[in-house]
């Protein structure tokens, strides 16, 4: 399963870069808002800016809702840089446009997608990736996992070429049961990833360790 971070804050993106496990970066407006990001100019440059510092798919996002909109924002954000993944919405207008992206060779990732249907006509159009948001699902007392199981379901039995891409990620425990589930790629927040590393037998298990090793080894141990 592939691993993507969930944000626009460079340092960030440039921490779970460190960590060498990262495979791409999905943003929203919402998360560019949060950086204070402002003026189109200053966004473009932004993605551009998050493109240098990871290798693989960044996910941008059309903020159009009609057809002619989505195609013109669409190519002009596929045109800043090769690893641009163009966003668009799981709206009718999108549908046509993730077809129109397909045909043309531009990488999609359809967002906002909350139910089985809605990832089937995301496959059919011939989207690369969809985001079926499980946390959201979640927060309104459905359960997301669900949503995930279904639509691997689907995408294998018909061998659909689309990625699932899980989104809205909340906790570690939601990576490793989206692992189980089968989803192609996670796209989490950076605090989900880093606890990924806690267990408290590991803590226990290095103090022991390093407290032994000072009883033999010459190798300061702080
Ligand atoms: C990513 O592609 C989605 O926009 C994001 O995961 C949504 O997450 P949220 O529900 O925490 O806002």
């Amino acid at each position: 399963m592939k691993f993507f971070i969930d944000t626009a804050n460079l340092s960030q993106i440039k921490e779970a870069q460190d960590l060498g496990v990262l495979d791409g970066v999905t943003t929203n407006p919402s998360l560019m808002a949060k950086e204070g990001i402002t003026g189109n100019d200053n966004v473009l440059k932004h993605y551009v800016d998050i493109c240098n510092i990871v290798t693989g798919d960044v996910s941008a996002e059309v903020l159009s809702t009609d057809f002619k909109g989505i195609i013109e924002e669409g190519e002009m954000l596929a045109s800043l840089h090769k690893q641009i993944v163009v966003k668009v919405p799981m709206i009718k207008e999108g549908v046509k446009a993730l077809k129109y992206f397909s045909n043309k060779g531009i990488k999609t990732n359809c967002t906002l997608v909350f139910s089985a249907g809605q990832a089937l006509l995301a496959a059919k159009a011939g989207a690369t990736y969809v985001s079926p948001f499980l946390g959201r699902l979640d927060d309104i007392n459905l359960d997301g996992m669900d949503l995930i199981h279904q639509i691997v379901h689907i995408y294998r039995t018909y061998d659909f070429g689309t990625q699932v891409l899980a989104a809205s990620i909340r906790s570690p425990l939601h990576i490793v049961k989206c692992a189980e589930a089968g989803a192609d790629v996670a796209t989490c927040p950076l605090s989900a990833i880093l606890d990924l590393l806690k267990h408290p037998l590991t803590d226990i298990g290095l103090s022991k360790f390093l407290s032994d090793a000072k009883k033999f080894s010459d190798v300061v141990v702080k």
